[in-house]
C-alpha cells in the first residue's frame, strides 16, 4: 500500500519506518525542513534504538522518503496517518491541539479524492468529530474523506518493537464496517494475522483507550512511590515490597518500578490533559485521583532534593554534585520533563556535573549553565555527592571501589533503585536510596 505519515517526531518517524518494514510505500511529511533533511539522510533526528538502521534500510530500498510538502503528501496516497505532537498548553493543564488542527487544515484543501485520515496523536476525548468537521468543510472530496482513530501505545526506547509487535491494535471509526476499516485492516494485515488482539470500536472509546492507558500506567508508578513514602517513614524496603506485590498476577511487577517517578513527553501531560477534559465534560470528580498521582510524582522529586540537602549537611550551596543521568528514562536522549533534576540543584547553589550516555547534547542546549562530562567515572572526580537519577544499565556496572578513590567524601543517593547497596557500602560509600532503609 501507499501511505503517508504526517508529523515525524518520536511517534511519526518510527511509524513511517515501521510501515515501510511492513512492505508499504511510505512518504513521511514534516513541516520542519531540517528534520526532513536529516531523515532523508538515513538518520533519526533523535536517539531511538535501531531506528537509524531501519530508516537507512528503507530509504535505500526506496520504500521510504520524507518531504516537507503537504501537496506532495496529499498526492502520494489515500491513507494519511497523523502523528503530530499534542503538548501541554503553557500554564494550563489542557492539550495544545494547534499542531493537529494545523496539519488537518493544510492537508484538507488538497484532498481531491476519497481518503482515510488515521489519527495517532494523543488527544482529549471528543476530538475526532472536530477533525471530521474540518475535513468535510475544507476537503474538495468532502465526506468521501473518512476519519479513523488509531491510538499509539509505543514506549520510547522500545518504539520499533511496540509498533511492529503491539500488545493490541485499536481502530476507532464513526460507523460500523466503514471503508476506512477495510483500508486500515489491509495496512495492518501482517500485524493482525500475527495474532495481535485487534479491537474495532467507536471514536470516543479509541480516544479514551489512550488517555486511560497512560492514566493507569502513571497511577501504578505513583502507587508504588506512595508506598516508598510510607517505607521511608517506617523503615521498610520499597524494592522488596514491589517484588512481593508483583508476584500477585493481578498486580504484576512490570511498570511498577519505584524511584524518582515518571517524566517524559507523555505521562505527565497526558494525566493533566485528561483531568482538564474530564472537567469540561462535567466529570471532574471521576479523575481527582490523577491529581494525587501527579502530586505524589512531584513529591518524589522534592524528596530527592531534600535527601541531597541532608547528605550535604543542610545546604546545597557550594556543594559539588555529580548527576548520573539526564534523560527521562534509559535508552533515550529525550529530556522532556525529566526527573533527573540537575538544574534544580544548580538553582539551589550546587556546582553540578552531569553525565548521560545519550542525552548530553539536549541537556547542554536546555541548561548551558551546568557542567557536562561524557565519562561517568571521570564525572565523579572530586564530587561531594553522587546522585543516580536515570537508570542506564551501564551505571550499576561501574565498580564503586574505583569510583571511591575519586572523591574524599564517597556519598551516593540512588534515585532509581538499580545500584547494589551492599557493593557500595563495602566500597566505603555512604549509600542512601529512595524508599529503602
Ligand atoms: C509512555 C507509555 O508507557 C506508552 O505506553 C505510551 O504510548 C507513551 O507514554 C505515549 O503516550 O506516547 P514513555 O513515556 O515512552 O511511554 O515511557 P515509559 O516507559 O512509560 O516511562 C515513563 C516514565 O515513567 C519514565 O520517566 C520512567 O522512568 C518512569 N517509570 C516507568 C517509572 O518510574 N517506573 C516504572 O515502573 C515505569
Amino acid at each position: 500500500m501507499k501511505l503517508t505519515v504526517v508529523g515525524c517526531g518520536y511517534l511519526g518517524a518510527t511509524h513511517a519506518a515501521c510501515m515501510a518494514e511492513l512492505g508499504h510505500e511510505v512518504l513521511g511529511m514534516d513541516c520542519d525542513m531540517d528534520k526532513v533533511a536529516v531523515l532523508n539522510s538515513d538518520k533519526a533526528p533523535f536517539f531511538e534504538r535501531d531506528l537509524d538502521d531501519l530508516l537507512a534500510q528503507h530509504t535505500r530500498s526506496g520504500r521510504l522518503t520524507f518531504t516537507a510538502s503537504y501537496a506532495e503528501a496529499a498526492a502520494f496516497a489515500d491513507l494519511h496517518f497523523i502523528g503530530v505532537g499534542t503538548p501541554q498548553l503553557p500554564g494550563e493543564h489542557a492539550y495544545d491541539l494547534s499542531h493537529l488542527f494545523s496539519a488537518v487544515r493544510q492537508l484538507a484543501p488538497r484532498l481531491t479524492r476519497a481518503a482515510v485520515i488515521a489519527v495517532k496523536s494523543t488527544v482529549p476525548v471528543g476530538t475526532a468529530p472536530r477533525v471530521r468537521d474540518l475535513l468535510h468543510e475544507f476537503a474538495p472530496a468532502g465526506d468521501a474523506v473518512e476519519v479513523a482513530w488509531n491510538p499509539e501505545f509505543l514506549r520510547e526506547s522500545f518504539a520499533i518493537e511496540d509498533t511492529l509487535r503491539p500488545d493490541r491494535l485499536v481502530l476507532g471509526f464513526d460507523t460500523e464496517h466503514s471503508w476506512a476499516e477495510a483500508v486500515l485492516r489491509r495496512c495492518f494485515e501482517n500485524i493482525i494475522t500475527a495474532g495481535t488482539p485487534t479491537i474495532v470500536t467507536d471514536w470516543a472509546t479509541a480516544e479514551l483507550a489512550k488517555a486511560s492507558a497512560n492514566a493507569f500506567l502513571a497511577t501504578k508508578i505513583s502507587f508504588i512511590n506512595a508506598m516508598a513514602e510510607v517505607c521511608e517513614a517506617s523503615g521498610a524496603d520499597v524494592e522488596q515490597l514491589a517484588d512481593i506485590l508483583g508476584h500477585d498476577v493481578r498486580i504484576g511487577r512490570r511498570g511498577m518500578r519505584p524511584g524518582l517517578g515518571f517524566g517524559g513527553g507523555c505521562l505527565p501531560k497526558d494525566i493533566r490533559g485528561f483531568m482538564a477534559r474530564a472537567a469540561e465534560l462535567g466529570v471532574e470528580q471521576a479523575l481527582t485521583i490523577l491529581g494525587e498521582v501527579d502530586a505524589i510524582n512531584n513529591r518524589r522529586r522534592e524528596r530527592m532534593v531534600d535527601c541531597a540537602r541532608e547528605q550535604a549537611g543542610g545546604t546545597l550551596a557550594g556543594q559539588r554534585i555529580t548527576v548520573w543521568g539526564a534523560a527521562f528514562k534509559p535508552e533515550t536522549d529525550d529530556i522532556r520533563d525529566s526527573p533527573a533534576l540537575a538544574h534544580q540543584l544548580h538553582e539551589l547553589g550546587a556546582h553540578v556535573t552531569v553525565t548521560d550516555p545519550q542525552a548530553l547534547d539536549n541537556a547542554r542546549k536546555l541548561h548551558p549553565e551546568l557542567d557536562y562530562v561524557d565519562d561517568p567515572t571521570a564525572a565523579v572526580q572530586d564530587a561531594d555527592l553522587l546522585l543516580h537519577l536515570t537508570e542506564w544499565p551501564q551505571f550499576p556496572r561501574i565498580d564503586p571501589h574505583r569510583l571511591a578513590a575519586r572523591t574524599a567524601t564517597p556519598k551516593v543517593i540512588d534515585g532509581r533503585g538499580t545500584l547494589d547497596p551492599a557493593a557500595w557500602h563495602e566500597a566505603g560509600w555512604t549509600f542512601r536510596a529512595l524508599g529503602r532503609p
